[in-house]
């Protein structure tokens, strides 16, 4: 199976209002399904290329991502789709961004989000998952939510896309750590790592051939998960830093 592909329909774009790359909501038509709503990301290549790769992996391993397109555009420009979930993100949905930082209600929101982040469902799945990718980006905007259900989006800054300028943190351990649920998300992230279908790369890899050869990718994803035990136990304290006193 491969990656659908999909265009624009031309006047349906508008602003996706949130984020920081220029995100757009508009209807797009794919062969197979009737048109419909979704965010569009015109990015480099290389992450365009870790948003299609990460999405079809987290997919593979069972977390719920909204399906991922191509977008061919004028000039043999590829842009990267997701459809659209119809739900907000955490910041939004909480009103985080209404609240003056440092204010009680700011703290407050953020405390509530946090501890809602780690507690969903696919949290763990997605910490173990964002260790395996490189995943340094995974702020309460990039995770959506309708009061029920989870989606997990932006992984544009993923597979080494990120090393440059972001810190090398996963973001949902330390929200579990900051929510009071280290010991329960490090236990549960580091099942869900023994159960990760170890083909899973290869297999985002033959639904991207069609685009580009990810083998490289699949070589990033496939070393960090031989040592991705260590790498999570290591995001969280352990009982020495807990003796240590700084
Ligand atoms: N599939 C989707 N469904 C619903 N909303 C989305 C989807 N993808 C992105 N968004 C919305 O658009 C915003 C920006 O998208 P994102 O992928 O996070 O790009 P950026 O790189 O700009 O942060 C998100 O915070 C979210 O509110
Ligand atoms: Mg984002």
């Amino acid at each position: 199976m491969s990656i659908g592909w999909a265009t624009i329909v031309p006047g349906t774009e508008m602003p996706a209002g949130d984020g920081v790359t220029g995100a757009i909501r508009c209807i797009l038509a794919s062969s197979g399904r009737s048109n419909f709503a979704a965010i569009v990301k015109r990015d480099a290549i290389q992450q365009v290329v870790a948003e299609a790769f990460c999405a079809l992996l987290l997919r593979g391993w069972g977390a719920p991502v909204p399906d991922p397109y191509l977008v061919a555009e004028a000039n043999n420009n590829v842009a990267f789709g997701s459809a659209d979930a119809t739900y907000p993100n955490l910041n939004q949905r909480l009103g985080i961004a209404g609240f003056a930082i440092g204010s009680a209600e700011h703290k407050a929101a953020l405390e509530i989000a946090t501890r809602l982040a780690s507690q969903l469902p696919s949290a763990p799945l997605v910490a173990a998952a964002d260790e395996a990718i490189d995943n340094r980006d995974r702020n309460l905007g990039n995770i959506l939510w309708d009061g029920t259900n989870e989606a997990w989006i932006d992984h544009a800054f993923a597979l080494g896309n990120g090393a440059q300028h972001l810190d090398d943190v996963n973001k949902l351990c330390q929200m579990a750590i900051y929510s009071g649920l280290s010991e329960e998300m490090r236990s549960a992230s580091t099942a869900q790592w023994l159960l990760m279908d170890r083909d899973r790369p290869e297999n985002a890899k033959k639904e991207l051939d069609v685009f580009t050869d990810t083998s490289i990718q699949v070589r990033f994803v496939t070393d960090r998960l031989n040592q991705l035990g260590m790498r999570l136990l290591a995001r969280f304290p352990t009982p020495q830093d807990l003796l240590s006193g700084q």
